[in-house]
């Protein structure tokens, strides 16, 4: 039996994209490939809402996270990230590694630095060259709900806006071009419902310029190499992951069905429903309340519940897979993701599985939490 996969990525996939993978091989300098990439890159603009440069990198999210900084940051430059998590730590040490003079402004994990905290740092370092920032933390179950602000202190001093959104993109509010991102990093497999592999980046005018004047010494993530073959040919520069490719533009295509607006509606309903009934359950989120994320829900384990006994429990008997904690939240807490496919079905499935293997394990729970989430959601 198949499992439902609950992860924070990579998600369930929709049959009909995993049935697109079984397309057969085309060449990749040929007018099938430029059919094939076109769509794909201007499907993604509509879903990341912009009329910039996209690149589908061959790579998970790391790729395309680390791309942004190798093409961007140099030695020297002062770069102001808010980190609150194993994500937002990741992206400061890459950036630390490149040689950028980084202001990490830390917060508590499940806490997010305020909009004034990042005005603050804006004001005192006018010569910053980037404002990274990881939209929603996958490790802690954290979201950001102020990055349409940040372009107005950006362009105070022409600086670039750089958005890792490798697990929210597809299942909530993200529109580029409004927010003045210049570069936004995407990942297909977690709230667009794709297969690992190919992860999207869209890069502005003004980052693209930068980017082809000052390229990296790298071969395969130099972003300026794939301008190129896309402005002259439509093609990548080197062998594409074409059954990836055909994935994920079925992916797009389901994405673009629904519409945006019922996808993050969709999501935000699932999510408040899943906070609602494991609570009643007697669960706690990790998160603040104001700081909680709509598709990843972080839970402290109860006194005494051990993570590897509690998510074999529900892997093995129920088939539901949850992640565990990362880094230091390694055993304190439990995450599920709320992504993609999630629908009510997902949310009553799981929500039962937690509550039968914590009532295996010898923890009481409270039987009205299903009917929390079920009253939750009838708002679909
Ligand atoms: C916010 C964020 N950034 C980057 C990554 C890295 O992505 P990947 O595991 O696809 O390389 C992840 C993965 O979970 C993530 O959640």
């Amino acid at each position: 039996m198949e499992y439902l996969v609950m992860l924070p990525g990579p998600t369930n996939v929709p049959e009909r994209v995993t049935r697109a993978m079984f397309t057969p091989t085309i060449n990749h300098r040929s007018k099938d490939f430029v059919k094939l990439y076109t769509d794909v890159i201007e499907k993604t603009q509509k879903v990341f809402q912009t009329s910039h440069d996209i690149v589908a990198l061959t790579a998970s999210g790391t790729g395309a996270v680390e791309a942004s900084v190798v093409n961007l940051i140099k030695k020297g430059d002062k770069v102001i990230i808010p980190v609150n998590g194993e994500f937002s730590s990741r992206l400061a040490t890459m950036l630390e590694w490149q040689g950028a003079n980084v202001i990490r402004l830390t917060t508590p994990f499940g806490e997010n630095a305020t909009f004034d905290q990042v005005k603050e740092a804006f004001d005192n370092n006018k010569d910053v060259k980037a404002f990274y920032v990881v939209y929603n933390e996958t490790s802690t179950g954290t979201q950001v709900r102020y990055l349409d602000k940040i372009s107005k202190l950006t362009s105070r001093n022409d600086s670039y806006f750089v958005v890792d959104a490798v697990s929210i993109l597809g299942g909530e509010e993200l529109p580029v071009d409004k927010w003045g991102i210049d570069v936004c990093i995407a990942a297909g497999q977690k709230a667009m419902a794709a297969p690992p592999g190919i992860s999207p980046i869209s890069i502005s005018p003004k980052a693209k310029k930068y980017m082809i004047a000052n390229p990296p010494p790298t071969f395969y993530f130099n972003l300026a190499r794939y301008f190129k073959y896309y402005d002259d040919t439509k093609e990548t520069p080197f062998t594409p992951a074409l059954p990836l490719l055909y994935a994920f533009r079925e992916a797009l295509d389901i994405i673009l069905e629904e519409g945006m607006e019922a996808r993050i509606k969709r999501h935000r309903v699932c999510s408040d429903a899943f906070y609602s009934g494991l609570s009643a359950m007697g669960l706690s989120p990790f998160a603040k309340q104001d700081a909680r994320s709509t598709v990843v829900i972080a839970l402290n384990y109860l006194q005494g519940l051990e993570d590897k006994t509690f998510r074999s429990t529900l892997s093995e008997k129920f088939r539901v897979l949850v992640a565990g904690g990362f880094g230091e939240l390694k055993g304190k807490v439990f995450r599920v993701g709320c992504m993609g496919e999630v629908h009510k079905y997902h949310v009553m499935r799981t929500i039962s599985a937690i509550s039968s293997t914590l009532d295996m394990m010898g923890y009481k729970t409270n039987p009205e939490a299903l009917k929390v989430a079920e009253e939750k959601l009838k708002a679909l």
